[in-house]
């Protein structure tokens, strides 16, 4: 690291490359060195708009000639694996995307790869740093809800009727934010339960397979915990789609709609404690906000020489269990999840 910034490549000029390049160019400890994509026009035309030195229309071309310490992989779900591959063989820290990838074999070389190089390997569960998502965290790590007894989540939103990504591109796509966080709050979970549906399935495209949008899936954790998640793409996206709720001995936290609110109810007593955003401040106040604000913690993790979090192992574990959820269906039966 010289002159003690940390030097930031960004693969990826689209809209969500937009908001993480904004992201290191807002954080003092960060400069931006260069942006590259396939599509050449769009990465020179982001680095005028951007103000960002050099631009690159390959990955190979973009190592041989700057120097930087971490290189930000945003581009389409199913294209993560080769970029992310490269730059880790580069001997670069690297933040991928969510999904780690479509295909667990793929996310696993990504893992050990990381590990082999001795290089960290983060992805972008922006939602851990949602200021609602923050705050809960405060209050359940101070032992404020006691003993965790059971969680509740629903995440629900617009989305297509069907895809070339699989009939389960839901859960790749969207609800893998959701097993993120089920697992960051309630910790390792060890078995799964699902229930599907495809209610629109008479709106498929033409050569496309229609996807199950709604699904009821439970989970079982290595404590005595147990969690619910019901995950859509049949609802929209003008009412709040996303609740979390965590229940413990001593009371209950509530997240609403990522940021708009979170709340804590404690058992013995009856007034409640409520996060709610500035209405001064952007980035508390709409989801593409938390995406900076991800950048801003990985960026102080890695100047900190601290592993971030959450990391390439943990989108590993999110796909695990997305496959258990994918077989229970499947075999019509609860499926265990492989843990390292
Ligand atoms: N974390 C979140 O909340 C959130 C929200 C939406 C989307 N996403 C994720 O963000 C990712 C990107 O989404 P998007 O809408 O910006 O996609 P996009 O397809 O609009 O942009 C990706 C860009 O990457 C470029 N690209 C592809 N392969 C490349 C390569 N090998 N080298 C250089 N450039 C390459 C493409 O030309 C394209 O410009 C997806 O993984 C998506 O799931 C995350």
């Amino acid at each position: 690291m010289k002159d003690g910034k940390l030097k930031v490549a960004a693969v990826g000029c689209g809209g969500i490359g937009y908001r993480h390049q904004q992201g290191y160019l807002q954080h003092p400890g960060a400069e931006l060195v260069a942006v590259c994509d396939i599509d050449a026009a769009k990465a020179k035309a982001r680095a005028e708009e951007l103000g960002v030195p050099k631009w690159y229309p390959s990955i190979r071309e973009m190592l041989a000639c700057e120097e930087c310490d971490l290189v930000d992989v945003v581009t389409a779900d199913h294209l993560h694996f080769e970029p992310v591959m490269e730059c880790l063989e580069a001997g670069k820290h690297v933040i991928s995307e969510k999904p780690l990838a479509l295909r667990i074999e793929e996310a696993e070389k990504m893992v050990a790869k990381a590990e082999e190089v001795g290089v960290h390997l983060a992805i972008d569960y922006n939602r851990r740093f949602a200021p609602g998502y923050v705050q809960a965290r405060k209050w359940f790590d101070a032992g404020e809800i006691g003993q965790t007894y059971y969680l509740d989540m629903k995440l629900s939103q617009g989305g297509p009727a069907s895809t070339w990504k699989g009939e389960y591109y839901l859960l790749y796509e969207l609800e893998t934010h959701a097993i993120d966080l089920l697992r960051w709050f309630g910790g390792e979970i060890v078995a799964v339960c699902a229930e599907m549906a495809k209610p629109r399935k008479h709106e498929a495209r033409n050569g496309e397979e229609a996807c199950y949008t709604s699904m009821a899936i439970s989970f079982r954790y290595e404590t005595e915990v147990v969690a619910t998640l019901l995950a859509s793409w049949d609802s929209d996206f003008i009412h709040p789609i996303e609740r979390l709720e965590i229940c413990g001995s001593r009371g209950e936290i509530v997240v609403d709609n990522v940021l708009t609110r979170a709340t804590l109810m404690r058992r013995d007593n009856q007034v409640v404690e409520e996060y709610r955003p500035s209405i001064f401040r952007d980035e508390q106040l709409a989801f593409n906000g938390t995406f900076a604000l991800r950048m801003t913690a990985l960026v102080d993790d890695l100047l900190a020489d601290c592993p971030p979090e959450p990391s390439g192992r943990d989108g590993l574990q999110a796909l695990r269990i997305t496959e258990a959820i994918v077989a229970s269906w499947q075999e019509k039966r609860e499926v265990k999840v492989r843990i390292d």
